[in-house]
C-alpha cells in the first residue's frame, strides 16, 4: 500500500526542494534555476541544478535527479517510506500509516532496538567477573577507556544463551534474535544459541547512529579470529562502513579506509577521528559511493602484505569511479596501522599520511620491486611495462614527470622513455577518436537514456512524448485538450507517467515528481527528472498539437498488424492484375 496521494503532495509542498537541497548544498541562483555542487559525485564546478518551480533536482555530470523525496532518499541513504516519514518529522507533519507498512517498519525498529539493546549487554558485561581476560586482552592492545566507551566495545559472556536470557528478559523472542543475527538455530537439537561467545565485541553503527550489527574477536589465537553479524534486513556489509558515524564529522579534508577495526580504533585513539574500515568484505562500489558523500579524498592503508596490496589495486579504481582523490600509504616497519601507532606513534604517522602516494607512484613503484634494475635483460621489460602504463595517464604534466622518474629509477637518461612514452600515447589516443568517432555516427544514440532497459524503440515518438510531459506539467490544464491514452505512448515509463499525472490533475491535485510515488525505480525517476529539467520553448498550443499528432502516427504504425498488411498487399496486387 502506497502512501496517500493527497498525503505527498502536501508532504512535497511543505519541503520546499531548494531548502532541503539548501541544507547540503551551497546553491546560487541562474535565472530561475539554482546550481550547486553536486553532493552525489566529486567535482569542482556546479553541474548540480535544483528547478523549484518543477519540484526536481538534476545533476548534468553524473545524471541522479529526481524531487525531494528521491533527494532524501538519496543523501540520507533511506529507502522510500523511510525518506517520507524523515521529511514529515522536518516538517512537523504525522505521517498516515497503513497497517503492513507500520508492521514492516516496526519489524526493523524492533531490530535496531534490539541490536541497541545487545550492543548495552555487551558493554555492561565488559565490568563482570567473568570479562577479565577481555579487560587484559584490551589493556595489551593498549585501548583507552575512553575509546572503549566512545566506541561501546563490549564483551559477549562464555556461555550459550548470555545474550539470548538478556534480550529475552527484555521482551524479544527467538525469532527476533535469530532475524537480528544475534543466535544461531542448532540443526539437529532445534534450539538456539548465541553466535557470540566469549569474544570482544565492536558494535557496528550506522551514519544515522544505529547499532545495525556486530563484530566479535577471540581473546586468543583461535579460529575464526574475527565473527561477523550474518546480512541482517538492517545490516548490510556492502553498504556500511565501520566507525563512520563518527569519521563522517571530522575536520580532516580526508577519509582514512583500513582493513581492520582495531586499525580504525587505533587510529581514533591517536586523534585520527577520520578513520573508518571496511566490515570484512572487499570495498564495494556502494561503500565507494558512501565515501564520496563525506569526502573527496581517501587514503588507503591496507596492510603491507600481498593480501593488503592486492586490496588496495582493486578498491583504488573503485574509489577514483566515484570520484574520489586517491592516496596509499606506504606501510614501513610494521604490519598496519594499529601496530604502526603503537610502535613509532601518531607523528610518525601524520609523516606516512603526508608521504602517501598517489596511484600512478605506487603502481610504477610496485612495478619497479618486481625487477631487478641492475640486470640489463631486465631493466628493458621494465622500461617496456612502464612506458605502456605512463602511455595512460590522461595528464600531460603527470605523464612528464613519471616518466623521468621510472627512467631515474633504470638509470637511463629520460629521453628515449619518453620518446617510447609518446609513441604509446599516441597511439592510443588514434584508437580511441576511432572510438569516439564510430561513436558519433550512431547519432541517434546521443539521445538515447544511458540505462539499457530505458532504451527508446521509437526515438520520434519518443522525442515527442518527453515534449508532451514537460508542456503538461508546465501547464496541467492542456489535459483538457489530450486525447490519448497510456497505450499511445512508446516509452512504457512515460505512459504510466501520463496516467498519473492526468488523474492526478482531474483530481484537483499537484502534478509533478512527487505525485510519482515508490512504484517508480530510481533510475526512472533520474530520467524522468533529465527529461523535464530541459526547457521548454515552443509555444504550447501548436506544440501541443504537433506533439499529439507524431504520437498519434506513430501508434497507428504499429496498430497496422502483419495480418492488414499482407492482405493490403494482396489487395493492391489484385488490382493491378485484374483491375482497370
Ligand atoms: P587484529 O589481529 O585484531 O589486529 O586484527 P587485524 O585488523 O590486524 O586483522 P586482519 O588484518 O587479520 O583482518 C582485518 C579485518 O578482516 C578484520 O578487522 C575483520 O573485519 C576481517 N577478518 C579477519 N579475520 C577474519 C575471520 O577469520 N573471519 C572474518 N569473517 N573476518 C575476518
Ligand atoms: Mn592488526
Amino acid at each position: 500500500m502506497a502512501f496517500p496521494t493527497a498525503f505527498l503532495d502536501e508532504l512535497t509542498a511543505r519541503n520546499p526542494i531548494e531548502e532541503v537541497v539548501g541544507q547540503y548544498v551551497s546553491l546560487s541562483r541562474k535565472g530561475s534555476n539554482l546550481f550547486g555542487l553536486c553532493p552525489f559525485h566529486s567535482e569542482k564546478t556546479g553541474s548540480f541544478s535544483v528547478q523549484p518551480e518543477k519540484g526536481i533536482y538534476y545533476c548534468f555530470g553524473c545524471h541522479k535527479g529526481g524531487g525531494v523525496i528521491q533527494f532524501a532518499m538519496e543523501i540520507e541513504n533511506l529507502d522510500f517510506p523511510d525518506a517520507v516519514r524523515w521529511l514529515a518529522k522536518r516538517a512537523g507533519m504525522e505521517v498516515p500509516e497503513d497497517n503492513t507498512r507500520r508492521e514492516g517498519y516496526h519489524r526493523q525498529e524492533r531490530l535496531r532496538e534490539l541490536c541497541r539493546e545487545a550492543a548495552r549487554f555487551f558493554h555492561a558485561q565488559l565490568s563482570t567477573d567473568g570479562a577479565k581476560a577481555a579487560r587484559e586482552y584490551l589493556a595489551k592492545r593498549q585501548v583507552s577507556g575512553a575509546i572503549v566507551k566512545r566506541f561501546g566495545l563490549g564483551f559477549s559472556p562464555n556461555a550459550w544463551t548470555g545474550l539470548i536470557d538478556a534480550m529475552k528478559a527484555k521482551g524479544y523472542n527467538e525469532q527476533e534474535l535469530l532475524t537480528a543475527g544475534l543466535a544461531v538455530r542448532h540443526p539437529t537439537k532445534g534450539t538456539i544459541y548465541d553466535r557470540f561467545r566469549n569474544r570482544l565485541m565492536f558494535p557496528i553503527i550506522d551514519v544515522r547512529g544505529n547499532v545495525i550489527g556486530f563484530g566479535g574477536r577471540v581473546l586468543d589465537d583461535s579460529t575464526p579470529k574475527y565473527l561477523n553479524s550474518s546480512e541482517t534486513p538492517i545490516f548490510n556489509k556492502r553498504k556500511n562502513l565501520f566507525a563512520l558515524n563518527y569519521a563522517k564529522k571530522t575536520k580532516e579534508e580526508m577519509l582514512i579506509l583500513t582493513e581492520g577495526y582495531m586499525d580504525a580504533i587505533s587510529l581514533h585513539q591517536f586523534g585520527f577521528d577520520c578513520a573508518v574500515a571496511s566490515l570484512g568484505t572487499a570495498l564495494t562500489e556502494e561503500h565507494a559511493n558512501l565515501l564520496s558523500k563525506y569526502t573527496q579524498k581517501v587514503i588507503l592503508t591496507y596492510d603491507g602484505d600481498e593480501a593488503g596490496q592486492n586490496a588496495t589495486r582493486r578498491a583504488a579504481p573503485i574509489l577514483e569511479k566515484a570520484g574520489l582523490s586517491v592516496r596509499i600509504l606506504k606501510m614501513q616497519g610494521a604490519k598496519d596501522p594499529d601496530e604502526f601507532l603503537k610502535k613509532y606513534g601518531p607523528d610518525a604517522f601524520r609523516g606516512l599520511l603526508n608521504n602517501s602516494e598517489n596511484r600512478a607512484q605506487y603502481l610504477l613503484g610496485a612495478m619497479q620491486r618486481k625487477y631487478d634494475l641492475t640486470q640489463d635483460d631486465q631493466k628493458v621489460a621494465f622500461l617496456k611495462e612502464a612506458a605502456s602504463f605512463l602511455a595512460g595517464l590522461p595528464n600531460a604534466v603527470e605523464r612528464e614527470l613519471y616518466t623521468i622518474r621510472a627512467a631515474e629509477a633504470a638509470g637511463i637518461s629520460p629521453t628515449a622513455l619518453k620518446t617510447e612514452v609518446e609513441k604509446n600515447f599516441r597511439r592510443r589516443r588514434a584508437e580511441q577518436k576511432k572510438r569516439e568517432e564510430k561513436k558519433n555516427l550512431e547519432v541517434a544514440n546521443s539521445r538515447q537514456p544511458d540505462e539499457r532497459a530505458l532504451r527508446y524503440a521509437n526515438l520520434r515518438s519518443a522525442v515527442a512524448e518527453e515534449g508532451l510531459l514537460r508542456l503538461l506539467l508546465r501547464e496541467p490544464e492542456l489535459f483538457t485538450q489530450v486525447q490519448l491514452t497510456p497505450e499511445h505512448f512508446s516509452v512504457p515509463l512515460f505512459g504510466r507517467v501520463f496516467a498519473i499525472w492526468r488523474t492526478q490533475f482531474e483530481q484537483g491535485r499537484s502534478v509533478g515528481i512527487a505525485a510519482l510515488g515508490e512504484s517508480f525505480a530510481r533510475e526512472e525517476i533520474a530520467h524522468l527528472s533529465g527529461v523535464i529539467q530541459k526547457e521548454q520553448t515552443l509555444v504550447s498550443e501548436t506544440a501541443l498539437k504537433d506533439y499529439v499528432g507524431v504520437i498519434r502516427e506513430e501508434y497507428e504504425k504499429t496498430q497496422v498488424s502483419a495480418e492488414d498488411r499482407l492482405r493490403q498487399a494482396h489487395e493492391r496486387m489484385r488490382e493491378k492484375h485484374y483491375g482497370g
